[in-house]
């Protein structure tokens, strides 16, 4: 039975809502522990896996608070609508000027709503902070963005979230990846999406060659299983880590679309792949054929 891919609330370029069949099909049957993931970013993995337990981290403390603020009860589904109606009224009759507006508002209070507001109404649904850490991505354009329909659509994307929240364990945390790592026990699983190094850097996804060498360190070094999310290559060049650090580990991949504008480069088809510290066997139900590379013994197998 195919298995309907939720959509958070929350949207970022490096969203993995496509690849989340993928990502479940390799966790393994027998696992009962909590799932960790130290990059919960848009928190569109967890809330498709919705294990009975998990600690969701991030250092960006936006998409922290925006989740917590579903889990205190500050955010509703009733409060979410209101809002982006209210808002949303406003935008029509002011156009660009009240995105900004909520801009420059969002970044001296840091609403969760305003952070919304700004996600759902900026360019292409994109996440990105300068240097002083304030949001900076331009408007959409589109002063009817907020039509009744889109806000139905939002605020069901919060009730989803907020159903996941309130029936599971959930634990929403704004920290380094080192210390989630270090929290975790040899009974959970982590899953691990990194702002991908070489490609994509704002003030939250900083991601330089210490980094992916400290993430490998702990990852190899944690007792429990681990998932790691990554890019392979594409048709310009490769990740230089698959081969230096990742290759001792056990890699699927498979070809995937990002749609950010921007660098001609990054609206092509990327492989992804999974690095993983298990055999992992992904049993999920496809058309295309999927590649599975198993670097350590150099074969290709198709599955
Ligand atoms: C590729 S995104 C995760 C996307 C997520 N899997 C999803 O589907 O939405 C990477 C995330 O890592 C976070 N991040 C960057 N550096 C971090 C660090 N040192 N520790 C923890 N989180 C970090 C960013 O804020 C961003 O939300």
């Amino acid at each position: 039975m195919m298995i309907k891919t939720g959509v958070p609330p929350i949207k970022s370029q490096g969203i993995k809502t496509k690849l989340v069949p993928w990502i479940k099909s390799i966790i393994p049957d027998d696992f009962h522990g909590t799932w960790i993931e130290p990059f919960m970013g848009t928190g569109a993995v967890a809330f498709n896996v919705a294990p009975r337990r998990a600690v969701l981290c991030d250092t960006n403390p936006h998409l922290v608070n925006f989740y917590a603020g579903i889990a205190s009860g500050e955010i509703t589904p009733e409060v979410v609508k209101e809002y982006l109606e209210r808002e949303g009224k406003i935008l029509l009759s002011k156009g660009e000027e009240h995105y900004y507006f909520v801009r420059d508002r969002f970044n001296s209070e840091h609403s969760p709503l305003d952070f919304l507001f700004v996600n759902r109404a900026g360019f292409n649904g994109m996440i990105r902070f300068n240097r002083k850490g304030g949001f900076n991505i331009p408007f959409c354009r589109k002063p009817q963005r907020f039509a009744q329909s889109y806000i139905t659509k939002i605020t069901n994307q919060v009730r989803w979230a907020r159903i996941l929240i309130q029936t599971k364990e959930l634990t929403f945390k704004c920290q380094d990846f080192k210390k989630t790592i270090e929290e975790a026990s040899s009974t959970d699983i982590i899953y691990c999406d990194p702002p991908y190094i070489d490609r994509y850097v704002d003030y939250y996804n900083g991601w330089g060659d210490a980094d992916e060498l400290n993430l490998y360190n702990k990852l190899s070094s944690f007792k429990g299983k681990f998932i790691l999310s990554t890019w392979h290559h594409n048709d310009y060049r490769e990740n230089v880590y698959i081969k230096t650090l990742w290759s001792r580990h056990s890699i699927l991949t498979r070809e995937h679309f990002y749609h950010v504008g921007g660098k001609k480069e990054n609206r092509n088809p990327v492989i992804e792949a999974l690095v993983t510290n298990f055999h992992a066997i992904s049993t999920e139900h496809r058309h295309e054929s999927q590649n599975q590379y198993l670097l350590l013994e150099p074969q290709v197998t198709y599955c």
